[in-house]
């Protein structure tokens, strides 16, 4: 398929690390600077958790007129990989449709934000990985990850898998970045910008309510 002209695809070291922010963040960054600004998600699960899905906070933050099912294909209710939600469902996520929606997303606007879902390796379905989306889209990855104990070990293994697919890294995002970082969390920035070889920038704590409130994440200002 033919490249989108301009974008970024947001991955993250797992679950609940942060990706809807810092997708949102990027997209608000953009919107800020009056370029024109479409989303995607491959899958939203866990619809019956959430007071505002994923999608949902990437088209606020966006000022994007997207409807639903042209950011999220497949939505799901239950709380799991996308391949499970979609077979609880009597369904099967079908790659051809994420790239067609991503596509035509990709052409509605002058950039498009897309995250995935859960970590680089979760299946889409069975055969086909959100990195294999990722490399179907040819955007450059951005990678969500926590500041805390345990980053460095999957962030590294995150970068590992995008370079064993030749996947460009564009940067690691550390989220929430404290106003004042421990020296654990100092040091995790230090160590994986030396060891992943990639820009580590960090996003402070967002009032999500108010994306007009947020700083920009200055590094996707000329995306
Ligand atoms: N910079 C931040 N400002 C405010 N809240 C944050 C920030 N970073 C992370 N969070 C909070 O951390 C939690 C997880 O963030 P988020 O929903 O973006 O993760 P995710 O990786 O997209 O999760 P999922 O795998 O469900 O898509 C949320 O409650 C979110 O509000
Ligand atoms: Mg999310």
């Amino acid at each position: 398929m033919e490249g989108i002209a301009a974008g970024v695809f947001v991955t993250g070291t797992g679950t609940e690390v942060g990706k809807t922010v810092v997708a949102a963040a990027i997209a608000r960054t953009l919107a800020a600077e009056r370029r024109s600004v479409a989303v995607f998600k491959p899958a939203v699960t866990g619809l019956e958790d959430r007071v505002e899905p994923d999608h949902e906070l990437l088209r606020r933050a966006a000022g994007s007129t997207q409807s639903d099912a042209e950011i999220a294909p497949y939505r799901y209710d239950p709380p799991a990989s996308p391949h499970l939600a979609a077979a609880l469902a009597g369904e099967r996520i079908d790659p051809e449709v994420l790239r067609e929606t991503a596509r035509a997303a990709g052409e509605g606007a002058e950039v498009l934000v897309c995250e995935g879902v859960g970590g680089i390796l979760v299946p889409l379905a069975t055969d086909y990985l959100v990195r294999d989306l990722a490399v179907d889209l040819g955007l450059p990855l951005v990678v969500a990850a926590s500041p805390g104990l345990g980053t460095i070990n999957h962030t590294l293994l995150t970068l590992e898998s995008a370079s064993a697919a030749d996947l460009e890294v564009s940067a690691v995002v550390l989220t929430p970045w404290p106003e004042q970082p421990t020296e654990l969390e100092s040091s995790n920035r230090e160590t994986i910008e030396a060891l992943g070889r990639v820009p580590v920038l960090t996003l402070p704590q967002l009032n999500l309510a108010a994306p007009d409130t947020w700083p920009p994440l200055q590094a996707f200002g000329s995306l």
